[in-house]
């Protein structure tokens, strides 16, 4: 995820404490790294791909001039990691007059460079960020009778209020401009932004840590807010109508470690919190990817979706939204068995959709080439920009999570199964299998998903937290669930197993008669997964079975579902009206909880599992 940082110093120079916060927002992930500094009416810039301790040594960073500047470490979604694309951004003016960095996803920003094309402008990178500097130097432009002329202070601020408020989606963005050295302006909306206070310098980064060592009083900025830095003085106001916005600084009383975790125990914790957000800045993906998707799959003759572990569960949860709501069949496969399964059927008929958050997971780009030598067509849906997955893939999609840190994958999931679901409404509507009204009324609801996930997480997680001290000496998990529930089941198992170390068996609830229910015994736990879906009533049997020899019964239903809350021993409640094929993405949260706290009770470092990598690049 992008990370922002930038000062207005008393004295002394802005570079070198500007490489040094950046460095500190290092764990948010990176490709580029990029410095503006504004020094005697003249704007430096250095910037390139790579880590922060290279980027600096060959620049020399710090040797930018000035004790005003902004800075800014890319994690890649427009535009691949390149020199070009890294941040700063700047308007047409050359030599730049203006700089701007951004953390977030601009929504609308292929319409606005459009629009600003056709007055002109001309881009140099390929990111959503270099709009802003366009959209400000254009408002600067229309303000000014030629290009150079002196402006008011009040213009800049202006310009940038004015761009602001085109913009829809994500940001966290700072401004510089030679129009008024002196100043810097930010503005948020959805995306972090903290201001850092002492008594003769000003800061401003996405996240805590960045600051932290420079002062410990901090202004959190909220969404809609813009900020005017100069001087040692700020100044918060609201976009909407420019009133002044009155906060005092807090005291900051984390150690550096609990900073990068947002005050969070652990990463994986910090990103099943984030998730709304996440899957916001997911429904955000642009759609032309979405439509180039759909398009393949179809055309498509056969689809195979190729992924492992959680990334598979993301692909058997899709197969069926893919049946349900486009009729399309798909067959979800465990990329290492898909040269077995699949080696030689594959061919130029097949269309291959492959999941990977990292894209460099070996099995499933050895599955990937095996069919790209059978001429099959590779789709790929990933977390990073870049990767090999995205280079082998005729079309890929990025699902924009942001980096995940905890080996465990949990905000990428729900991101994938949020990118997965749009393709299938979105496939269901070009086919024309379901009516206009049943769309709107599902792109209603996709749009209520973060709300959703977001009450979940407030609401059941301390009954998670308790749930765990009582189940905690259990030796083994059942999951079960029916239809696209049998996907949460089996990720929710992953994660117990995983990071708790609890041996776990999944399978289809209509299974349990064929088998395994030779396991319960009295006091066995079962974890149902009880969305109110065509599946409930046939559930419902399932539980009286499990009950009926004595196992003890966790639902996951949804909320006021009280023939289900009688009949079990606990449950945790899930708002209503979720329809089925999105049911997998808010289901799965009390799961990967229920597993954090199950991890901290045995004593288990839920970040570290052992024997376990975040990217498994060997076969
Ligand atoms: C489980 C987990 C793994 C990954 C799997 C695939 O929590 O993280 O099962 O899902 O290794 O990884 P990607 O999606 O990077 O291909």
């Amino acid at each position: 995820m992008c990370g922002i940082f930038g000062c207005i110093l008393k004295n002394g120079s802005a570079a070198p404490i500007i490489h040094a916060s950046l460095k500190r927002l290092e764990y948010r992930g990176y490709d580029s790294v990029g410095v503006a500094t504004i020094d005697n009416g003249k704007l430096f810039v250095k910037k390139d791909i790579g880590k922060i301790d290279d980027v600096p040594t060959e620049l020399n960073l710090d040797d930018l001039p000035g004790r005003i500047g902004i800075g800014h470490t890319r994690w890649a979604t427009h535009g691949a990691p390149s020199q070009i694309n890294a941040h700063p951004h700047f308007g047409c003016s050359d030599p730049p007059r203006i700089a701007v960095v951004h953390n977030g996803i601009i929504e609308n920003f292929a319409d606005l460079k459009r629009e600003l094309e056709e007055r002109g402008h001309v881009f140099r990178s390929k990111t959503d960020t270099e709009v802003i500097a366009h959209l400000i130097e254009d408002g600067l432009k229309t303000q000014k009778s030629t290009p150079e002329a002196a402006v008011s202070s009040s213009d800049f601020e202006k310009a940038v209020t004015d761009a602001v408020k085109r913009l829809q989606g994500s940001y966290a963005i700072a401004v510089t401009s030679l129009e008024e050295p002196d100043k810097i302006i930010c503005a948020r909306n959805e995306s972090p932004l903290v201001l850092g206070i002492n008594e003769d310098s000003l800061y401003f980064a996405s996240d805590i840590p960045a600051v932290l060592p420079l002062t410990n009083k901090a202004v959190f900025v909220e969404n809609g807010e813009l900020v005017i830095l100069k001087n040692g003085e700020f100044q918060i106001k609201k976009l909407v109508d420019g009133s002044i916005v009155a906060r005092e600084p807090k005291l900051i009383d984390w150690t550096p470690e609990m900073a990068e975790k947002q005050g969070y125990l652990h990463f994986m914790l910090k990103e099943i919190h984030e998730q709304p957000h996440c899957i916001r800045d997911t429904l955000r993906l642009q759609d032309k990817y979405l439509e180039l998707l759909t398009t393949f799959l179809d055309r498509s003759k056969e689809v195979i979706m190729v992924a492992c572990g959680t990334s598979y569960h993301a692909c058997l949860a899709a197969s069926y939204m893919f049946s349900k709501l486009s009729f399309l069949a798909t067959h979800p496969v465990i990329a290492s068995e898909f040269p077995e399964q699949h080696g030689k059927s594959v061919n130029i008929d097949s269309t291959i959709l492959a999941v990977s958050q990292s894209g460099e997971t070996a099995d499933t780009l050895a599955a990937v080439e095996a069919a790209r030598l059978r001429a099959a067509t590779i789709l790929g849906l990933t977390n990073a920009v870049g990767s090999t997955l995205t280079r082998v893939s005729r079309v890929y999609a990025v699902q924009q999570s942001g980096p995940e840190i905890g080996v465990a994958a949990t905000k990428t999931f729900t991101s994938q199964l949020s990118v997965l679901s749009q393709l299938a409404i979105r496939l269901a509507k070009k086919r024309g299998k379901v009516s206009q009204e049943e769309i709107d009324l599902l792109d209603e609801k996709t749009a209520k998903i973060p709300d959703i996930v977001e009450k979940i997480v407030e609401t059941q997680e301390e009954k998670l937290k308790a749930l765990a001290k009582k189940y905690r000496d259990k030796k083994c998990f059942f999951f079960l669930g029916r239809g696209i529930s049998y996907a949460t089941a089996l990720e929710g198992r992953l994660k117990l197993m995983e990071i708790a170390y609890v041996p776990s068996i999944a399978f289809p609830a209509g299974e349990s008669k064929h088998g395994p229910i030779s396991l319960i015994e009295s006091g066995f736990p079962v974890i149902f997964i009880c969305p109110p879906d065509g599946t409930r009533k046939t559930l419902i049997g399932n539980i009286m079975e499990m009950k009926a020899r004595g196992a003890s019964v966790i639902a996951i239903c949804e909320e006021g579902d009280k023939d289900i809350m009688k009949m079990v021993d606990d449950y945790i409640e899930i708002t209503s009206g979720i329809p089925e094929v999105l049911s997998p993405i808010p289901y799965v949260v009390p799961l990967q909880l229920f597993a954090y706290y199950m991890a901290i009770e045995r004593g288990c470092d839920p970040d570290m599992p052992r024997n376990l990598a975040k990217s498994v690049t060997v076969k």
